[in-house]
């Protein structure tokens, strides 16, 4: 069985590597794949160094399972060709609420694996998988009507490129200059923003409806 990662420069293509990495799953070859501007850095697995590719010219056939994690856009236009050839797990949003793929936590709700149509799965907002594992228990013994919900968010959360600019930000702060924000509304260097993700017409933000809407789709 082979695998790829798309998106394997990132912080999730990361994550997903350091836990291949721990948990010693079985397959033969990995494919590490991400965007033209990283193709042929080396990445190093097991001690090996693999060879970024580029997603533009990759061929899923050569792979059972491709974890896609490059952002929705990327996911928009490349899961559903990828899907005709291998099993397609996205962490992006944009698969998340559609009928015909299912939402899979699996400590939660495992058993909507039957329910793969399209060769995809998604996983939900890292927020709402947090929050759907604590309280699936309570739910399973009381049926939760509603939840209150606070998070606090490292920025980290938001990608590669938020953390350079905390990182920026930080050095710039701390030389006494003043700093321009790229990836967020305000400074986010000793800083902490109450807003996530773009704002609804509803006025809630998209983080907190993906939350809302993505927990009762798991819970269904
Ligand atoms: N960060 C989190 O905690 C978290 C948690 C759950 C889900 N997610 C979701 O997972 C996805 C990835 O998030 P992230 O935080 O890992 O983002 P990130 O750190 O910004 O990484 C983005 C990855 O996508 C690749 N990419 C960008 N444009 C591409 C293109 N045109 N073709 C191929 N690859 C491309 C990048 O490759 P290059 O390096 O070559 O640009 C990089 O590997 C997002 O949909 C996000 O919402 C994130």
């Amino acid at each position: 069985m082979n695998i790829a990662i798309v998106g394997a420069t990132g912080n999730v293509g990361r994550k997903t590597l350091e836990v291949l990495e721990k948990k010693e799953l079985p397959f033969d070859n990995l494919y590490l794949v991400a965007s033209s501007k990283s193709e042929g850095q080396k990445i190093i697995f097991k001690g090996k160094d693999h060879e970024v590719l580029n997603l533009e010219n990759f061929d899923f056939s050569k792979v059972k399972i491709a974890f896609f994690a490059a952002g929705k856009k990327i996911s928009e236009k490349f899961a559903e060709k990828a899907a005709k050839h291998c099993l397609v797990i996205d962490n992006s949003s944009f698969f998340r609420m559609d009928p015909d793929v299912p939402l899979i936590v699996p400590q939660v709700n495992s058993s909507h694996l039957d329910q793969i149509k399209k060769n995809i799965i998604a996983n939900p907002n890292c927020s709402t998988a947090q929050l759907v594992i604590a309280c699936k228990p309570l739910h399973d013994l009381f049926v939760i009507k509603r939840i209150v919900v606070s998070t606090y968010q490292s920025v980290s959360g938001g990608g590669k490129a938020p953390m350079d600019e905390l990182i920026e930000q930080t050095k710039l702060v701390l030389d006494g200059k003043n700093v321009k924000s790229k990836n967020f509304t305000k400074q986010i260097a000793f800083n902490a923003i109450p807003h996530i993700d773009v704002f609804a017409d509803d006025g809630y933000t998209k983080e907190e409806l993906k939350m809302s809407k993505e927990t009762k789709k798991n819970f269904r």
